[in-house]
């Protein structure tokens, strides 16, 4: 486990778990935070492994960007992509990620929950985007995660209003996957999430995640050339070897 600026890193053999760890400014993303996340991305990249993200389960995902640090920001700092650039590095990585979220994520932290591919919550999780009542835009990827998340409509609201969306609402609306009752179950649905993910052929899952995420216009030319790629993956020949002999049918 590995401490830096607010996140602690813990290497697992088949994922890295991240945990904002700024309890005294509720998981604020400071400066400090960002460059500690482009550290972690740094790592995935070289090393491609799932990741979860998680404020743990302490009542607190993240309370934006920090607030402090965003009100001398100018221009300048704004066309340099702070919290849009590491949320987007985030949603590039190659493996898969997911979200635990206990409590309040709001601004720039629900947007670091729909960088992640997959969110699962507590019951006591909100998911809101106050910009417009501290006189700016959601700027690091709600304007256009969100949409796709849950729709214009829904997304325009909650954007439009700062109103903030609860976890059932989240669940019904499609923006968490899964809400657990208690807090202590955040982590293992989380991993369990991990697990099924963790029994697909990496290649296969990062192509696929490649594939999922990709502008329309990518398909099927993508799909063909990732599928092109995989057919001839000497793991693909296991797999499918597995089954036929009835060795492997999970
Ligand atoms: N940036 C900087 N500091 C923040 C912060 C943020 N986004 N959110 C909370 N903090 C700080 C508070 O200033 C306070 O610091 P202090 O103890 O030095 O005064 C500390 O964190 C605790 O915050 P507090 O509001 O007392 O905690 P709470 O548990 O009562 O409420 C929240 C938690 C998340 C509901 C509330 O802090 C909040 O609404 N935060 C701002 C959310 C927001 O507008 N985010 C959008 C940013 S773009």
């Amino acid at each position: 486990m590995s401490a830096t600026s607010g996140l602690q890193v813990e290497e697992l053999p088949d994922r890295v778990v991240a945990t904002l760890a700024r309890p005294e400014k509720r998981n604020a993303i400071d400066a400090d935070l960002v460059a500690a996340l482009h550290a972690l991305c740094a790592e995935l990249e070289a090393r491609p492994r799932l990741l979860l993200l998680t404020g743990g389960a302490e009542g607190i995902f993240a309370a934006g960007a920090d607030i402090a640090q965003l009100r001398d920001r100018d221009r300048l700092d704004a066309l340099a992509a702070i919290n849009a650039g590491i949320f987007a590095r985030i949603r590039a990585l190659p493996m898969p990620s997911v979200a635990a979220v206990d409590g309040p994520a709001l601004g720039g932290g629900a947007e670091l929950s729909y960088a992640c591919d997959l969110r699962v919550c507590t019951e006591r999780a909100v998911f809101g985007q106050p910009e417009v009542r501290l006189g700016i835009i959601a700027g690091a990827g709600a304007t256009h995660r969100l949409p796709a998340l849950i729709g214009e409509a829904r997304a325009k609201e909650l954007l439009y209003t700062g109103r903030r969306m609860d976890a059932a609402e989240a669940l019904r609306v499609g923006l968490v996957n899964q809400v657990v009752a208690d807090p202590a179950a955040l982590l293992p649905a989380a991993h369990g999430l991990l697990d099924e993910m963790a029994k697909a052929s990496p290649l296969a899952l990062r192509l696929t995640k490649l594939a999922v995420d990709a502008p329309a216009a990518a398909h099927p030319a993508l799909d063909l050339a990732a599928q092109a790629v995989l057919f001839e993956d000497e793991e693909k020949r296991e797999r499918m070897t597995r089954f036929l002999d009835r060795r492997d049918r999970r």
